[in-house]
């Protein structure tokens, strides 16, 4: 009885000992992850806030639209990760979810209808993309109220029309503040 005991130990604990491992590991990714998530959004936020006080909204659009890929790639380069934005409601096409990423946003919007804190609505784990094993993490974007100004329900009639002439496919407005704006989302490559 003992010997199995023993025996039972001994496959456990290098066992118990590899999920630690694991899990440690998982947290220190999603830490680096929001981090750069965070990065990202208090320097895109700034820099919105500049073109606003500068020009007002149609001078701002450039900050997302333009600035917003460049700062990522900047980001992403000091960090060695890829960071990018993504939404149910897109105004850039190119912001498309995968299948993997639609399937966090869509349990983003059950957790903040759950009632959790948008603030600390995030996901991370290994998976495969494209055949490679990578970690990925999401972590929700909620609408302030600076965003109203370009994706509310009632964005000037001029800064629309700009929005509209730039990206005819917009759907990325009627948002109320607090609303899930989208989420940053970031491929690490172990
Ligand atoms: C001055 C207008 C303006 C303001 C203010 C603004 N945005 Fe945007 N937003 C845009 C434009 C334009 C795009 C398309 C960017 C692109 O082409 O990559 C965009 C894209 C996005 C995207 C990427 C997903 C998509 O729909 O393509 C997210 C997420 C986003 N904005 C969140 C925010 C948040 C959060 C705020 C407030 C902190 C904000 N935006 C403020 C104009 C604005």
């Amino acid at each position: 009885m003992r010997r199995i005991a023993l025996a039972l130990a001994l496959v456990a604990l290098p066992f118990s000992a590899g999920i630690a491992l694991a899990q440690q590991d998982v947290k220190e990714r999603s830490d680096a992850a929001r981090a750069a998530a965070l990065d990202f959004g208090m320097t895109l936020v700034g820099e919105l806030q500049k073109a606003m006080a500068a020009g007002g909204p149609i001078n701002a659009i450039g900050v997302c639209n333009v600035e917003a890929p460049k700062i990522a790639t900047a980001k992403a380069t000091e960090k060695k990760m890829t960071i990018a934005r993504t939404s149910l409601k897109l105004r850039q096409a190119n912001n498309k979810p995968d299948a993997w990423e639609l399937a966090r946003l869509q349990s983003f919007e059950q957790r903040k209808a759950a009632g959790e804190n948008p603030m600390n609505i995030e996901f991370g784990e290994y998976t495969d993309m494209g055949g490679k094993r990578v970690f990925r993490f999401m972590k929700a974007i909620a609408t302030g109220e600076v965003c109203l100004n370009c994706h509310g329900s009632d964005v000037r009639p001029e800064v629309l029309a700009k929005i509209k002439e730039l990206y005819p496919q917009d759907v990325a407005t009627g948002f109320k503040m607090g609303d899930l704006r989208g989420a940053f989302t970031i491929v690490q490559t172990p």
